[in-house]
């Protein structure tokens, strides 16, 4: 039965079309934005390797289990969790785990496209030559005014915003494909040459050091955020536990290796994280900045490169521009869920569907708007002492790390369980397609263990086990 199963949404036109659409989510602001100020804040080399790991032991694996209950539902996260559900006999409560990834998808956006108009709005101060021979004081004075001025943000945040829902209103499959197909390999190339340059500051060796030295000291002081934080960013970057990558799953035709798929996906989407901390960290070090400088770390940094370098201000329009499409690429998939779910069960069009959850979540993202500047004071649990970080977050911070470090993992969890335990071996086995031996089987102990390290990541963190 399940064989004949079609998604009421098509299907990707070629399986390419699908490699290129995942990578196209799980490349974005995670990897150029994201990872390298993570990686400054939890002090270097230590987060990267633990990163790396993860998504070698946890994510590729995940992502198999993700891609392949998609394809074998062949609907919205919530329909087809509940459809496989029933079909093993099990509980269609399941169908919850769904609904969490919609309501994770949808903090993210919140936030991912106030961050996208930063980038969008990088794009004229590059292209008007803004960065042009500016110093490092006068690169943060632009950040800062930027961040402090709500109108601002408000507008660019509608930009991007609205970018996605048409994307999106449009069906996944169109413009997507053109945008991923080209952009992608554009804003490789992009880095490449940020890479070339920052060889030229003189601080690449410490760079290097700085990241791929795995370093004792930092990690037995902070081990338990540290290593939370690494695994949040492994699930956040490669778009997993939420729905993302099952929903795309769910338009991939049976012929497709989902093992390859997701080797491929992985792989590029840390290159162009290691490559992102590769361009960055040189300038950081030449101009003696402070490397944990928070959000706004590249755009802090990068421009000051586009400012000096040859061709500056056409390298860095273009840089900022790619960047926004690769967030948009990512920021669709984040609501392809929930948009499916009205599609499928309340019988809208999908630009409907796409415009309500757009609108609602733009409200969302002015929490996050207001994070930078008049709530920038704001600590929503400055109260509870005992928690002491916790007590000097700001809605931004804590609607980042509740979804990345929280809700991302903990879905992780329940889609490992569900493609282990729920879903029969022959489902599992007939989806991935690489026989009984060796390679199924340790797809199935890693998912199976998966869970288990996650659930001691946790109990570490809030220092259970300290
Ligand atoms: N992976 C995206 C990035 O790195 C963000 C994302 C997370 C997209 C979760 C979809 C789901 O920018």
């Amino acid at each position: 039965m399940p064989r004949i199963r079609q998604s009421i949404h098509g299907q990707w036109s070629s399986r390419w079309t699908f490699i290129l659409a995942a990578t196209g989510s799980a490349v974005g602001l995670g990897n150029i934005w994201r990872f390298p100020y993570l990686t400054a804040e939890n002090g270097g080399g230590a987060f990267v390797l633990i990163y790396l790991v993860c998504v070698a032991l946890i994510g590729i694996p995940v992502m198999m289990a993700e891609i392949l209950i998609g394809r074998r539902g062949r609907q919205s996260p919530i329909n087809t969790m509940e459809t496989l559900a029933i079909e093993a006999g099990d509980n269609p409560h399941w169908k919850w785990v769904g609904w969490f990834g919609v309501l994770a998808g949808f903090l993210i956006l919140s936030y991912y496209s106030v961050i996208g108009g930063w980038t969008l709005s990088y794009v004229l101060y590059t292209a008007s030559n803004s960065f042009t021979n500016a110093t490092a004081d006068g690169v943060g004075f632009i950040f800062s005014d930027l961040v402090g001025s709500p109108s601002t943000l408000i507008a660019w945040h509608s930009v991007f915003m609205l970018f996605a829902i048409v994307v999106v209103a449009r069906g996944v499959k169109g413009g997507l494909e053109v945008a991923v197909k080209y952009m992608m390999p554009a804003l490789f190339i992009m880095l490449l040459i940020m890479v070339a340059y920052s060889t030229t500051t003189g601080e690449f060796v410490r760079t290097l050091k700085y990241l791929f030295t795995f370093d004792l000291d930092t990690l037995e002081k902070n081990t338990g955020s540290i290593i939370l934080a690494a695994m949040g960013q492994a699930f956040f970057s490669l778009s997993i536990g939420m729905g993302a990558i099952m929903v795309y799953g769910s338009y991939l035709q049976r012929d497709a290796s989902i093992f390859k798929a997701s080797v491929g996906i992985a792989l590029a989407d840390t290159m162009v994280a290691l490559l992102a901390g590769l361009a960055i960290f040189p300038i950081v070090f030449a101009y003696n900045m402070e490397p944990n400088e928070g959000a706004g770390l590249i755009f802090k940094t990068l421009p000051i490169a586009f400012g000096k370098m040859p061709g500056g201000t056409f390298f860095g329009t273009m840089f900022f521009l790619l960047l926004a499409f690769a967030a948009w690429t990512s920021a669709i998939s984040l609501i392809e869920p929930a948009v499916a779910w009205l599609v499928e069960n309340k019988n809208l069009k999908r630009r409907y569907a796409a415009s309500y959850i757009g609108i609602a979540c733009w409200f969302l993202g002015l929490l996050t708007v207001f994070s930078f500047n008049d709530l920038s004071d704001f600590h929503p649990f400055s109260f509870i002492d005992p928690f002491g970080d916790l007590g000097k977050k700001t809605i931004f911070v804590l609607i980042d790390s509740l979804t990345s470090k929280i809700m991302l993992p903990l879905g992780g969890i329940f889609i490992a369980v569900f493609a282990i335990f729920i879903m029969s071996r022959e489902a599992t086995r007939d989806e991935l397609d690489l026989g009984d031996g060796f390679a199924y089987k340790t797809w199935r102990v890693l998912v199976t263990i998966a869970p288990i390290t996650v659930g001691i990541v946790f109990l570490n963190a809030i220092g259970v086990l300290t």
